[in-house]
C-alpha cells in the first residue's frame, strides 16, 4: 500500500501534513527517512514512524448485521441507537463503519468494516453494486409494475433512476408485496420509486447487498463475522 494512504488511514496525518512532515524529515520507514509520499510500504512488516509515532494497522474487520427498525446506520447519533451500538465492545474497533445507509425504519442487511477504501469502493456508482429489498406497500401492485420499474423511475423533482427489477409477490388490494433490486443508492430511493408508481412503502427490508444474502438464521439485531472465503471474494471485486 502507498505510504500516504497508510498514514491517512491510520489517522496520523492529512495529505498536506504528510508533505510537510516529509520535508522536515519526520517520516521514517525502518529508520530510513522517507522522500516520497507514494512509497510502497507494508505496515505489518515495516516499522513506520510519523513524527516519532508508530503507525499501527488495525486488524481488518468485516461484519454482516441484520439491522432492526429504529436503529440508525451511522457511527454516532445523539438521539438513537446506532448499528455500532449493536456490536460487542471488542468488535467496535477503530474506524469501523456501515457501508452505505438504510433509513432508520428500514430493516435488514448492513455490512460493516474498518477497511475504509474497500467500503467506499463498494459504494462508488461505477461499481453498480446490486441491492435487493423486500417491500410491503399500502395498495395493490398491478401487472404493469415490473415494466414501470424496468423503464427507470423518474421522481417528481426530475431525478431519474436506473432500471430496477421488480418481482410482485402479492398484488392484494391494500397490501402489495414485492422484491426489488436496484444498483444505485439514492436517498430514500426505494420509497420514492414506489411513491412514483403511486403506492406508499409500509415495510422495507434489505435482503441482499453486493452478493451477500441475509440469512434467516440471523435474528434482527444480530450480526456475524464474514468468513475468510467471503472476505477473499469481497477483496477480489473491490480491493
Ligand atoms: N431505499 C429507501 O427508500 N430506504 C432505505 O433505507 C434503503 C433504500
Amino acid at each position: 500500500m502507498r505510504l500516504d494512504k497508510a498514514i491517512i488511514g491510520a489517522g496520523l496525518a492529512s495529505r498536506r501534513q504528510i508533505k510537510k512532515l516529509i520535508r522536515s524529515q519526520q517520516i521514517t520507514v525502518d529508520g530510513q527517512v522517507v522522500q516520497r509520499p507514494g512509497q510502497i510500504v507494508d505496515s505489518h512488516l515495516q516499522d513506520i514512524r510519523v513524527a516519532g509515532q508508530k503507525l499501527v494497522t488495525a486488524k481488518e474487520s468485516y461484519f454482516l448485521l441484520n439491522k432492526l427498525a429504529g436503529v440508525v446506520s451511522a457511527c454516532s447519533d445523539s438521539k438513537f441507537q446506532t448499528v455500532l451500538d449493536l456490536l460487542r465492545e471488542e468488535d467496535r474497533v477503530p474506524g469501523i463503519f456501515p457501508i452505505g445507509r438504510l433509513d432508520r425504519d428500514t430493516e435488514g442487511l448492513v455490512l460493516l468494516t474498518n477497511n475504509g477504501p474497500l467500503g467506499f469502493r463498494m459504494l462508488h456508482p461505477k461499481h453498480h453494486v446490486d441491492k435487493t429489498y423486500y417491500v410491503e406497500v399500502n395498495d395493490a401492485l398491478h401487472p404493469d409494475a415490473p415494466a414501470f420499474f424496468e423503464n427507470g423511475v423518474t421522481f417528481l423533482d426530475g431525478t431519474s433512476c436506473k432500471p430496477a427489477q421488480l418481482t410482485v409477490l402479492s398484488s392484494q388490494k391494500g397490501h402489495g408485496r414485492a422484491r426489488v433490486t436496484i444498483s444505485e443508492g439514492k436517498f430514500h430511493q426505494v420509497k420514492k420509486m414506489f411513491l412514483a408508481y403511486g403506492v406508499k412503502v409500509t415495510y422495507l427490508k434489505r435482503i441482499s447487498f453486493g452478493g451477500f444474502e441475509l440469512e434467516d438464521t440471523l435474528p434482527a439485531g444480530a450480526y456475524r463475522q464474514l468468513s475468510q472465503e467471503e472476505i477473499k471474494v469481497l477483496k477480489k471485486y473491490f480491493d
